[in-house]
């Protein structure tokens, strides 16, 4: 079965993947696509429904990114968002007002109209919005009605039902916007018939069916990192094709306290997999040995990850697959607007492995957001502490202690992150932070135990809020967990003579240390 589809033409913004999971959230399943995107390919994919993004450029500018006119006489219901609603206006010959100046922040949405984009909040009448924009409307385009004004933007909403076609000046996709969701939702269900068809219980069904009928009787591998991601590929591979599955789990010796343990455990015992354990953390410290710089640690663990798994997999006979854990966000075309943007730290991820290895690609999760993926996972009966996990970096504890990685140190930082996120999960916060972790300075201080005098370790506290780790904010921790976590650490780990807690935002900080 092939789901309905919404398309999403991305014409730079910065919320283009928040509106993505605006309509996933809704159980209708969308792609973003660049605005350049033709109409065959479009009529390849034969959306249901397709929502113009809002974007950075005035529709003024030369080289203003445009979309094909023709999607407005395709029949399919639009919704421009922002810039796209500007677009409407130039496609249906309205005056776009040239901004003075950008409006930015809240506004209040009076509604005058309460069908179709608007149903159901008659109650309300008057909602908050949010809004980032220059341009504007100045007057309503002909045959359309206007839905809704706000003080500086009296051609707020727009929309002719005749030709199923939208435009909304504010951000409905936004957490600051009211009710956005039930904006978006209107459009998708009243103005569009969506079906709400995709759920976590039917893409497990589709990509079972689908890695069976790819894989046939071949057999397949798949690299466990101890990350939600390589678990849920590695489960529903499983579900496919069972027994010709094979996950390896190579203990890098950089995880965190008793991990490797419980990765064993969950899948040799609880799900029943074929598993291969490697300990090559021997192997990853004579690597490591003097190495100061975060990114030569990133590329010699990489290179070392490579290497081991390779030699695991070749002691499996006739491997055809290769189990990837890609997502989405990896693999969205939208580059043609946005263009390359500096790299501040390489995020090779361990799991990603070379194409050299001469195998044919499983890549499960590439139509999944991270927290589509948290579902998948649940569904499949992963269990709670593995699907909620605050995201763990490829490099481990490697990029934690700060200088050179030594078995001792990362032993100091392993009983200190353990301390750490014991105590925020007895004090009901785990949920409420995106990440936390320990950090190992490289610096010792003077301190004072009984009568000595002591000269050791630094610890620092990182917890942060964030909705996708590309900007975060420091966590606001309670006092009295700060200290009991920092009595505890300073009593319980040997070596550590003082606790420090990062206040740090990113940007410009980042989130990891190193
Ligand atoms: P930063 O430190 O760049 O981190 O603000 C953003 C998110 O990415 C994770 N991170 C990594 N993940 N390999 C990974 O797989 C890496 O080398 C790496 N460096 C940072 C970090 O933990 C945070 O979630």
């Amino acid at each position: 079965m092939k789901h309905e589809t919404v398309i999403i033409l991305d014409f730079g913004a910065q919320y283009s993947q928040l509106i993505a999971r605006c309509v996933r959230e809704q159980h209708v399943y969308c792609e973003i696509l660049p605005f350049s995107v033709t109409l065959e390919r479009l009529g390849e994919i034969n959306p249901k429904a397709i929502i113009l993004s809002g974007g950075p450029a005035s529709i003024y500018d030369p080289g203003s990114p445009r979309c094909d006119p023709l999607i407005f006489s395709l029949g399919v219901p639009v919704l421009g968002i922002c810039y796209g609603m500007q677009l409407i206006g130039v496609h249906e010959q309205a005056e776009v007002k040239r901004a003075i100046r950008r409006e930015y922040g809240k506004a209040l949405l009076s509604i005058g109209n309460f069908e179709n984009l608007f149903a159901g909040f008659e109650r309300k009448g008057n909602i908050r919005v949010w809004m980032s924009h220059g341009d504007s409307l100045a007057g309503v385009p002909e045959g359309y009605d206007l839905l809704a004004t706000t003080e500086n933007s009296p051609v707020a909403a727009i929309g002719n039902p005749q030709k199923k076609i939208y435009g909304v000046q504010f951000h409905p996709e936004v957490v600051h916007t009211e009710l956005g969701d039930r904006i978006i939702a209107n459009f998708l269900f009243k103005a569009s018939g969506c079906t709400p068809d995709w759920t976590p219980g039917s893409f497990i069904r589709e990509t079972i069916e689908r890695i069976r009928k790819d894989v046939g009787d071949e057999r397949v591998i798949c690299g466990l990192s101890g990350g939600v991601d390589s678990f849920v590929s590695a489960l529903l591979v499983d579900r496919a094709v069972g027994d010709r599955l094979t996950c390896i789990f190579v203990d890098t010796g950089l995880m965190r306290k008793n991990e490797p343990a419980s990765v064993e455990n969950t899948f040799r015992h609880h799900h029943r997999m074929n598993l291969v354990c490697v300990n090559a953390s021997e192997e990853f410290l004579r690597g490591l040995k003097g190495i100061l710089d975060p990114e030569r640690k990133r590329k010699i663990i990489g290179e070392t990850f490579i290497r081991v798994f390779e030699r695991e997999a070749k002691k499996i006979d006739k491997v055809s697959f290769l189990v990837q854990g890609t997502l989405y966000p990896d693999i969205i075309e939208s580059r043609s607007v946005k263009g390359p943007s500096a790299t501040i730290k390489t995020h090779h991820n361990v799991g990603g492995l070379p194409e050299k290895m001469d195998l044919k690609l499983i890549e499960p999760l590439r139509e999944l957001f991270k927290d589509e993926v948290r579902a998948v996972g649940r569904e499949l009966g992963l269990a709670e502490e593995i699907v909620g996990r605050h995201p763990f970096p490829g490099p481990g504890l490697a990029v934690r202690v700060l200088g050179e990685v030594t078995r001792e140190r990362l032993d100091i930082l392993r009983e200190a992150d353990d301390i750490f996120i014991s105590e925020i999960y007895r004090a009901g916060l785990y949920d409420e932070i995106w990440q936390a972790f320990a950090v190992l300075l490289p610096v010792q201080t003077v301190g004072v135990m009984g009568d000595e005098r002591t000269y050791d370790n630094v610890i620092a506290l990182r917890a942060v809020t964030s909705r996708d780790g590309m900007t975060a904010d420091w966590y606001r921790m309670p006092y009295e967990v700060q200290g009991r976590v920092s009595n505890r650490i300073i009593n319980e780990v040997q070596g550590v003579n003082r606790v420090t807690y990062d206040i740090s935002s990113k940007p410009p900080a980042t989130i990891e240390w190193e």
